[in-house]
């Protein structure tokens, strides 16, 4: 009896769902809904009306499987009578109502603002202060207090785009440092991001404007070991608590010492890839301790103010964190790209 009741079910659910889908039109579907879920001639009341006759230990099981079926049954008559639906308005009013909406267009953070707020983030939990200064800058700011005299290679590396007569697009953040110290006395703590311009050609890994974050600590006592700590705890936070830092010395006409920044290639640890030229380190970062010169340039006292400062660029740290092989795609306002990042 038991099997009997199941296999009537069974077949219930079988020959509804082709009796729905046969269904031509609203009324002939209405019948069927009748015959197969009718609360007094239905072939389920029918069916149930046997419940009684087996073995109340076997009731639950056989009602909840007629309970499953009519939920089955009931989702079937609803989707093809909203179909048929459709179908009416199509032919009546040339309405199709089955296709596809548009979905809405949704923003995304930029992959290079992602990485400017967490670098912005962790120097933040150092203690420095988020800071701006203008794209078009003075000659004066952008070279000659920092230490670069306009006849100097470093001045002529940079080609700059000049606006008008002393005025250029910075080709560095470093004059936001002038601009601080100008501004305020020690102690300083700053993180400066923002755009800077070169004349350069715009291939793969180069852009003729990109964002540059600079960093300036200014105080009694500061050393080069405090400059070494700071971009180390810098480094774990950034790119995890592996990461190493690695000095190699430099030349900036504004730091004395100065250094190129290296970290262990977050690709390959270490070990040697594609990513890192197999050498295992991935240059992020200018940095050095703050030229005399330049205090005497706004007018600190070198004697007793000393500082460091640092400068890298993090599009090149987008383009490692998120394997992006060509610059170009950062600056293309192209959605399918910049949506992959939100
Ligand atoms: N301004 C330098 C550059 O653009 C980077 C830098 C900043 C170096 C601060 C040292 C200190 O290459």
């Amino acid at each position: 009896m038991v099997a009997d009741l199941k296999e009537a079910l069974a077949e219930l659910e079988r020959e509804g769902k082709e009796l729905i889908a046969a269904a031509e039109d609203t009324e002939a579907l209405e019948g069927v809904r009748v015959d197969l879920l009718g609360r007094r001639e239905g072939r389920l009341t029918s069916i149930l009306r046997n419940l009684g006759k087996i073995d109340p230990k076997d009731r639950p099981k056989i009602g909840a499987e007629a309970n499953r079926i009519k939920g089955i049954l009931q989702e079937a008559l609803e989707q093809r009578s909203a179909e048929l639906e459709a179908e009416r308005r199509i032919a009546e009013e040339g309405l199709d109502l089955t296709l596809a909406g548009r979905s809405r267009w949704r923003g995304a953070r930029h992959p290079v603002t992602i990485v400017i707020d967490e670098i912005c983030e962790v120097l933040s939990g150092l203690g420095f202060t988020r800071v701006r200064g203008p794209e078009a800058e003075t000659e004066w700011h952008n070279f000659t207090a920092l230490n670069t005299p306009l006849d100097h290679p470093a001045a002529d590396m940079h080609d700059t785009f000049y606006l008008s007569p002393g005025i250029l697009l910075r080709s560095h953040t470093s004059p936001v440092q002038i601009r601080t110290m100008q501004a305020a006395e020690p102690p300083i703590r700053v993180v400066a991001p923002g755009m800077v311009y070169r004349r350069d050609p715009f291939d793969a890994s180069h852009a003729p404007a990109f964002e540059q974050i600079e960093g300036l600590a200014v105080d009694e006592g500061i050393d080069f070991i405090d400059l070494k700590a700071t971009l180390a705890e810098f480094a774990r936070r950034i790119f995890g608590p592996r990461a190493e830092v690695r000095f190699r010395p430099s030349f900036f006409p504004f730091t004395e010492p100065s250094a190129e920044v290296d970290v262990s290639c977050l690709i390959c640890g270490g070990t040697g890839c594609s990513a890192c030229k197999g050498t295992g380190w991935i240059e992020i970062m200018g940095a050095g301790m703050v030229d005399p010169a330049v205090f005497e340039a706004v007018g600190y006292d070198p004697e007793r103010y000393t500082g460091f400062a640092f400068g890298m660029g993090p599009a090149r740290i987008a383009m490692l964190r998120y394997r992006i092989p060509d610059i170009r795609l950062l600056y293309e306002a192209d959605t399918r790209f910049l949506g992959q990042f939100s």
